[in-house]
């Protein structure tokens, strides 16, 4: 068997589709816009509705996924790929049961990865789509080919821009660079919004573009309002959700958290575990 193949029947061996997470890559096109507190808030949201999730921080930024919690992992992703540290010692627990992993440095470069650790890349992503009902990357900002290649293969991306015109000029380009592939839903955040209105304007004129120019549908997940609470929360080290679940956004996030389990426009798509394992792959 070649290598490519290996892997394949590897895949083939997971196990059924119906109990699959649901993967979600956090992406957005400019930084600093708000998607690690989105993500681990997202989380926190879903974990309050009971479902099991897995947070993967795949940026190597600073203002990481751990610091937000408050918690940092002993080991990483890095470790148990190169290391031979079993998976299960990479996982922080956060509130509500919710897995923390941290990436490490490099290990999203999938091409360095050999095929031995190809193979536990494949394993430790099975084992943590058997824990969870939920997987959400969170992989940092612009299109580095690390983070491409994650964001290419999960079937939602959620791309999360604020009212700043460079955010949504950056956010355009992004979406065109993923667009690709058919299947591929894409879902925008507006972050930092004083009204409603302001975030119907900034969705309508990027929904406007996208279909325009590159014949594509983009959904509208919902907005977060600014709010002065955050800003708190991330110096206490709290995620916003458990500081100050009351504020306003928090209501945003757990709305969004609520739309994506109940509302039928964003029911899960038919695409599977199995194909974005497939599809990770077949970048290498
Ligand atoms: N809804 C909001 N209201 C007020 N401030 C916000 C809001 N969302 C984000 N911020 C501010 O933006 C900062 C950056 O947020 P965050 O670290 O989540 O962005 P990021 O997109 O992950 O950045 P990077 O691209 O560097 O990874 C926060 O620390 C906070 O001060
Ligand atoms: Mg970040």
């Amino acid at each position: 068997m070649d290598q490519a193949q290996k892997l394949r029947s590897i895949i083939t061996e997971t196990k059924n589709e119906a109990s699959d997470a649901r993967i979600l890559t956090i992406s957005s096109g400019k930084g600093g816009v708000g998607k690690t507190n989105f993500t681990v808030n997202l989380g926190i949201a879903l974990g309050k509705m009971g479902k099991r999730v897995t947070i993967i921080d795949a940026d190597l930024g600073l203002a990481n996924v751990d610091v937000l919690f408050g918690i940092v992992p002993k080991y990483n992703l890095f470790h148990v790929l190169k290391e031979d540290v079993p998976v299960q010692e990479c996982i922080a627990e956060g509130p509500y049961g919710i897995n923390i992993i941290s990436g490490g440095s490099g290990i999203m470069d999938l091409i360095d990865l050999s095929q031995d650790e190809l193979e536990k890349l494949i394993h430790t992503l099975t084992y943590f789509n058997d824990v969870s009902d939920y997987i959400l990357i969170d992989t940092g900002a612009g299109l580095s080919k690390s983070v491409l290649s994650f964001v290419d293969a999960a079937s939602d991306v959620i791309v999360v821009i604020t009212p700043d015109p460079t955010s949504i000029t950056d956010a355009y380009a992004l979406i065109k660079n993923i667009i690709k592939d058919d299947r591929k839903r894409i879902k925008l955040i507006i972050n930092r919004v004083e009204s409603n209105e302001e975030g119907d304007e900034v969705f309508n004129k990027l929904e406007q573009a996208v279909q325009k120019f590159l014949d594509k549908d983009v959904e509208n997940l919902g907005y977060i309002f600014e709010d002065s609470n955050l800003k708190k929360a991330v110096r206490k080290q709290l995620p916003l959700l458990e500081a100050y679940p009351r504020a306003i956004a928090s209501k945003g996030i757990e709305n969004i958290a609520y739309n994506l389990e109940n509302n039928n426009k964003y029911v899960k798509s038919n695409h599977n575990f199995r194909a974005f394992l497939n599809k990770l792959i077949n970048k290498i």
